[in-house]
């Protein structure tokens, strides 16, 4: 959350910088600015809202052609979004500019300590305190690297810092501790970004820093310390995706192209696991007897990715026969989890950054805890921290909302149950083989399902004005039905509920008049009873006079004389059916959310990375 980049080199930086800002906008849109920096000269733009509103303002301002720069783009935390609070903030001289990731969790003593010394800061945010007092510091003679580190001690919580000043216009100076940062390496001339997606189109050389590490870069130099200077190494590593999957290659939204994508995404996830008939993970730095040790599975995560752990928990129990529980990061720690060697968490996250997530996986390790990470983002903080971590492959995902990192998330989990019933021997090799045999059918079952959708687009456009929605499931679908109603929630601002449907009768049933959207996931025929059930809670509600909108596989008959409109799906073993029974859910938010003229891929008050707890 908030994005920053950092320029040196021989460009014009604010060309460089707000190109950068363009690709880390998901990261935050409450307001964005730059700083531009030359010889005793500092330059500020800043505004409130996206970065078009920015992009505006500096149209009509004359700066200075500088070849160093730094801009933020910002999800509020400490201070409204206005012009004001938009970062960058300057010292009380105006010649350091900082922006900032994260919070400055003791900046109101800090505060307090400037005010009684007699400044009067401009903003309501946690970050100009940072600004003042680096400033302050060279006003004593250090240089901004110096004045970094002896700030940063001073610092607590999760902050990522880059700042640059006028009186040494030809570096850039920046600090990690718990926030994301990433050093772009390219030919005499070096970059910073809370992502690598800002650089990649110049170059794809990338250094990771280290917790506590301050970074200095020039045009042809990258120097890294810790906060007490002594040296220290970032971790050098080559980016390889392609530049066209950070684009939206002619789609509307970044959103309609990641569902698209979702096919190929599965397949790549997939892609080299099962080899000699034998599973492997990316990473295992625990032997099979510390696997074969594991007497209970605790997964954490959240959003999008907690529904992918609520699923997998399924499968997990089915084929290990480990209990498995799974607990939104936010909650866990603070509960007093029953931890102990015995037992691995498991950290689901797209984005390998998100704090509360990476809380919970240190408070696990601090118990002794076995820590597996499975993640989207190589070199995050979150797998670089694991025992072992399988690695999604669904390539960039910027639209806010998840889509193909959640179903990468979910086969994910799938091949880690199969790699640890082939450890533990609760499965034979054949009966494995033969699951990821069902699997390897997934990626043509959800591109059946996407050549089916166009009526699932319609019906948002015709329900565009309701105002209210719930999602009904059982067994695994019941997280899918949660899935569904995180997603209108995300995108169409509308009030929308997921339940077990076996819940209906115990409260939810009273919401539902005349008219009321009810989608329902159906578990396959196979199931037996829980499928009649099913049928018998869809009367329920239909009866009440709600328009049923009921997701099935094809060729379910018994099911279809229930339903004002049917989703059919693509038949599949139940533990694999929310693979395919997300998607028109995805599409029917994304539609909605179009028809209702929100952002699709910005929703409001939202970021892909949460980097604050
Ligand atoms: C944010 C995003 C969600 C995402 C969640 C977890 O809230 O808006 O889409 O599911 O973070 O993100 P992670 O990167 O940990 O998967």
């Amino acid at each position: 959350m908030c994005g920053i980049v950092g320029y040196v080199g021989a460009q014009p930086a604010l060309d460089v910088v707000m190109a950068g800002l363009r690709c880390l906008e998901y990261r935050g849109y409450d307001s964005a600015g730059v700083a531009l920096v030359t010889t005793d000269k500092m330059f500020t733009e800043k505004r409130a809202g996206k970065l078009a509103n920015l992009e505006k303002a500096l149209v009509d301002r004359e700066h200075p052609t500088a070849t160093t720069g730094i801009g933020h783009t910002r999800w509020a935390t400490h201070g409204a979004p206005n012009d004001h609070n938009a970062h960058p903030h300057l010292g009380p001289g105006g010649r350091v500019a900082v922006v900032h990731n994260g919070i400055i969790e003791n900046f109101a003593a800090l505060r307090q300590q400037l005010e009684s010394a007699g400044h009067e800061l401009r903003s309501e945010t946690d970050t100009e305190v940072a600004a003042y007092l680096l400033e302050l510091e060279t006003t004593r003679g250090a240089d901004l690297t110096t004045a970094m580190r002896s700030v940063c001690q001073r610092l607590e919580g999760a902050f990522t810092l880059v700042a640059t000043s006028s009186d040494e216009p030809d570096r850039v100076v920046a600090a990690r501790r718990n926030s994301p940062l990433v050093v772009g390496i390219g030919d005499e001339e070096t970059f910073l970004a809370s992502d690598v997606a800002a650089f990649i189109t110049h170059t794809r050389e990338a250094m990771e820093l280290g917790q506590d590490q301050v970074v200095t870069i020039t045009s042809h130099d990258v120097e890294v310390t810790d906060f007490a200077g002594m040296p220290a190494q970032g971790r050098r590593f080559h980016v390889d995706w392609d530049i066209v999957a950070a684009e939206k290659s002619g789609y509307d939204y970044f959103m309609l192209k990641e569902i698209a994508e979702q096919p190929r995404a599965l397949a790549d996830t997939l892609l080299g696991r099962f080899i000699g008939g034998r599973l492997a993970l990316d990473e295992m730095r625990l032997s099979d007897d510390e696997l074969r040790e594991i007497s209970k599975i605790i997964i954490v995560a959240c959003g999008t990715a907690f529904h992918a752990g609520l699923i997998a928990k399924y499968a997990i129990e089915h084929w290990t026969r480990i209990p498995c529980e799974v607990e939104l990061a936010s909650e866990f720690r603070y509960r007093d989890p029953i931890i102990d060697r015995d037992t691995m968490v498991i950290a689901i996250s797209q984005s390998g950054e998100t704090m509360d997530t990476l809380m919970a996986l240190r408070h696990a390790r601090e118990q002794r805890a076995k820590v597996l990470a499975i993640s989207n983002t190589n070199g995050s903080t979150i797998p670089r921290e694991s025992d072992a971590v399988l690695y999604t492959h669904a390539g960039p995902e910027i639209a806010v909302a998840s889509t193909k990192a959640f179903l990468t998330q979910i086969i994910a989990c799938h091949l880690l149950a199969l790699y640890l019933a082939q450890v533990r021997g609760t499965k034979f090799g054949d009966e494995i083989g033969e699951i990821v045999h069902q699997l390897e059918q997934v990626p043509q079952a959800v591109r059946d399902v996407l050549a089916t959708v166009e009526p699932v687009r319609e019906l948002a456009r015709e329900l565009r004005d309701c105002t209210s929605v719930l999602f009904l499931g059982r067994h695994v679908g019941y997280p899918v039905a949660l899935e569904g109603a995180l997603k209108l929630k995300e995108l169409a601002y509308m009030h929308a509920e997921g339940f077990a449907a076996g819940e209906l009768k115990h409260g939810p049933i009273a919401m539902i008049d005349e008219g009321m959207p009810v989608f329902v996931v159906v578990p396959p025929r196979a199931r037996g009873v829980l499928h009649d059930k099913m049928i018998s809670n869809i009367q329920e509600t239909r009866v009440r006079g709600a328009c049923t909108i009921v997701l099935a596989e094809k060729g379910d008959e018994k099911v279809a004389t229930y339903a004002d409109v049917l989703i059919p799906l693509p038949v599949l073993p139940t533990l694999l059916q929310p693979l395919v029974a997300t998607v028109p859910l995805q599409v029917f938010s994304c539609e909605m959310a179009a028809a209702r003229d929100h952002d699709v891929d910005q929703p409001r008050n939202l970021a892909k990375s949460v980097t604050v707890e």
